[in-house]
């Protein structure tokens, strides 16, 4: 296959003119998912030495289960600096998954910090996350942000086969649809969100609005997290590019004619039957057994587990545990909270600022409430091995997932897929996504100390039926509602968009 170079257009996506190399097809394969980190990333031990983990996040959860089986290719990042001394790239020997291969995309030093610690992480993020904090837009960063999109998009297109599915992901790679487009106009785009869509009125702060707009209607399908994030998105198309929607459709100007992208939500989802078995393997019993007992067989377990971000609202989550304590509702003797907390982000200042913040709140809880030989609260600020998440999912009698924004959330569901015996409770914020599918959890809203408070108590207090009756709800939500859908019925709604379109 000859694939031609085609020349920058006036979307405002390419900069530089994107060109494909013409001997793109040898290895082409028919369905690339892009996204900004690879399933693994590497680390360097105390030695020096590289070790491999898997990536932390949502997305990766997600896709891994998806991909596995799927003869494919996964376009990402790996998480090193290629122009660091100790650079090594991903070894042979990891660089497939199952039926799904590894395709790596390298990063300089700069332009992780501008691209993905800048543009992706201080920009897009917080202004997507309802300005929990202030988005800082830069314009070299956002030339970053451009740049890399293009090297995706270039790497792409030469990987992919003629007519082949290509599904890009998240906030980090939007222009990445758009400029596909013009390189292969022969492949079926589609684009999903892992985040929030946010409404028009904060979106239209960030200075490159209209360019990024451009870039994810360059898809054939955009998903989104939430009903809530697609209808912002179709007004934002309406309102910036006065561009007319039809139904759940936008439509466009294309190459043969007006062409047709699909705006819809598609809640992803977890693999709730590995969870399940893992949750009823012996070994994983007996070590929530064990934890239990390390804890000192605490009448009460709460759990959070979270990658250390100030969307999670893990500070005000153990604030409320404190005045509990504080108040008597719970007895610091017989009442213990674990907290994961996985670090992320960790050269981006706000992240900085909410781990200091977090050890702060949990040094004075310990202070306050701790005695010799107990302690109320037990903080791990490090990555947990997936088998040790589960047990903590088994020992934990309420879960507690308090963000003040999120786009799905996956540990709650992972939680609900854990519980075999339909006990335990799950007390969630009204402010993800997860929440508008799991009504039978106790949900609060994370900006009301007080209110939240009430729900723990209660989630705490509540007669073992009564939690059974909601956990049943919660499960059958879950298992009816897996990864597997999700992926399915992205997949099937590209299929059915890009039907009978011209060649
Ligand atoms: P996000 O994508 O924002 O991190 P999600 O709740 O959607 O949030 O997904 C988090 C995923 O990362 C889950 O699958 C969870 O099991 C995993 N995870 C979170 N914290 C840890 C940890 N400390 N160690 C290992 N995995 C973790
Ligand atoms: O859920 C949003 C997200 O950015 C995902 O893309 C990813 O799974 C997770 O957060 C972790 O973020 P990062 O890749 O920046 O460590």
């Amino acid at each position: 296959v000859t694939i031609s170079a085609a020349g920058s257009a006036g979307s405002g996506l390419a900069g530089a003119p994107l060109e494909v190399r013409a001997d793109s097809a040898a290895g082409a394969r028919d369905l690339i998912v892009v996204a900004n980190r690879l399933p693994i990333e590497s680390h360097q031990d105390d030695d020096g030495a590289t070790t491999w983990e898997r990536s932390p996040g949502g997305l990766v959860s997600a896709l891994e289960p998806v991909l596995t089986s799927r003869p494919s290719t996964w376009v990402g990042w790996s998480g090193r600096c290629s122009d660091e001394d100790d650079y090594v790239e991903v070894p042979e020997h990891l660089a497939s998954l199952g039926e799904c291969e590894l395709h790596e995309i390298s990063l300089t030093r700069s332009e992780v910090r501008s691209y993905y610690d800048g543009f992706s992480n201080a920009a897009l993020w917080p202004l997507y996350h309802d300005a929990i904090v202030s988005p800082v837009y830069h314009r070299t960063e956002f030339d970053a942000y451009r740049t890399v999109n293009r090297r995706f998009a270039q790497a792409v297109a030469e990987l992919a086969a003629p007519g082949a599915t290509v599904w890009v992901h998240d906030y980090q790679l939007q222009l990445v649809p758009g400029m596909l487009r013009e390189l292969r106009p022969d492949l079926v785009i589609g684009f999903f969100l892992h985040i929030p869509f946010p409404p028009i009125e904060l979106y239209l702060q960030m200075p490159w609005r209209a360019v990024v707009l451009h870039g994810l209607l360059g898809a054939d399908v955009v998903g989104f997290q939430s009903a809530g994030g697609a209808g912002n998105f179709r007004q934002l198309a309406e309102r910036l590019l006065s561009l007319q929607v039809d139904g759940d459709d936008v439509l466009v100007e294309g190459a043969h004619g007006p062409r047709r992208v699909r705006v819809a939500d598609f809640p992803i989802s977890i693999d709730s039957h590995a969870i399940d078995a893992l949750a009823r393997d012996p070994r994983i019993r007996k070590r929530a057994a064990d934890t239990r007992r390390a804890l000192g067989n605490p009448e009460v377990l709460l759990l959070g587990v979270d990658r250390l971000d100030y969307t999670k609202g893990i500070d005000i989550r153990i604030q409320a545990y404190e005045e509990l304590l504080e108040e008597g509702a719970f007895d610091a003797e017989k009442t213990v909270l674990v907290q994961v907390a996985t670090p992320s982000r960790e050269n981006v200042e706000e992240y900085q600022r909410i781990r200091d913040e977090v050890a702060l709140i949990v040094g004075r809880a310990l202070g306050a409430h701790g005695k010799m030989g107990t302690a109320p609260i037990h903080y791990l600020h490090h990555p947990v091995p997936r088998e040790d998440l589960v047990a903590l999912y088994v020992a934990a009698d309420i879960m507690l997932v308090t963000p003040l924004r999120d786009g799905m959330n996956l540990v709650c569901k992972e939680y609900v897929a854990s519980r075999i015996n339909d006990d335990g409770a799950l007390v969630l914020s009204e402010f993800t996504g997860a929440a508008a599918e799991l009504p039978d959890a106790w949900l609060v809203n994370p900006y009301d100390a007080d209110g939240m408070k009430d729900s723990i108590v209660a989630a705490a207090t509540a007669s073992p039926e009564s939690r059974a009756r909601r956990m049943r709800a919660l499960r059958a939500q879950v298992f009816e509602h897996d990864v597997e859908r999700w992926a399915r019925s992205f997949l099937d709604a590209l299929e059915e968009v890009t039907a009978g379109r011209p060649g």
